[in-house]
């Protein structure tokens, strides 16, 4: 079952993320800092053993974008439509919050593109998204993929509404350019 995430969790997370960090799949998540994130959470929890075995978290970004990141399913356990409802728990999330979209930076295209997201050139979202690049090993020579979610009709004057993160859109700045070519992360 999906539930939100507990503190007592955290050790159980960071397990699971951290496990598919060391392959580079995804960016590495300190007890702190899950700690400071937890109620951004989801769990799944196996009906029987009660063991997290997948996990995801909705970041709020702006007024009209959240993440949707640190998605992860025990690789014993994939297959179950888990990565599934963990999304669709943080889009339910992201939709009660009046959220216009969300998107993930992401190896599995396909499975996003499973569950509705569409690809997007990564250079359309702001630079605020890109916080964790400078954490990231990858940061040099990033291939994420962008991919967005619509979640309810886009405003028809986005730019002049101060709320929306189409105000915030402007070009790389000197500073993360020259940390690598792609202001890029490794992360879902
Ligand atoms: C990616 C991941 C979360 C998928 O979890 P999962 O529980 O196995 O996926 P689901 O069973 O919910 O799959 C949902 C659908 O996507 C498809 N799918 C799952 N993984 C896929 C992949 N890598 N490529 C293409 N399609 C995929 C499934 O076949 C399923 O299709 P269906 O609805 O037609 O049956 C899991 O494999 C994982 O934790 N990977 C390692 C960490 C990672 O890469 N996280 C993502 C970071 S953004």
């Amino acid at each position: 079952m999906i539930r939100r995430a507990m503190v007592s969790d955290v050790r159980h997370i960071a397990e699971l993320i951290n496990t598919y960090a060391g392959t580079g799949q995804m960016l590495f998540r300190s007890h702190a800092e899950l700690y400071e994130t937890i109620r951004d959470f989801f769990v799944y929890s196996a009906d029987e053993t009660k063991a997290v075995v997948g996990v995801c978290a909705l970041e709020i970004v702006w007024a009209d974008l959240a993440e949707v990141k640190s998605l992860a399913v025990h690789p014993e356990w994939g297959g179950r439509h888990i990565g599934r409802e963990l999304v669709e728990a943080a889009i339910t999330d992201a939709r009660a919050m009046q959220i216009q979209r969300v998107f993930a930076l992401t190896y599995k295209q396909k499975f996003f593109e499973h569950l509705g997201f569409s690809v997007v050139d990564r250079s359309k979202l702001p630079l605020k998204v890109w916080s964790d690049c400078l954490k990231c090993s990858k940061r040099h020579a990033c291939d994420e993929i962008a991919v967005v979610r619509e979640l309810f009709p886009a405003p028809a004057v986005a730019e002049g509404n101060p709320d929306s993160l189409a105000a915030l859109r402007y070009d790389v700045p000197t500073p993360l350019v020259q940390l690598g070519t792609s202001p890029r992360r490794n992360k879902p």
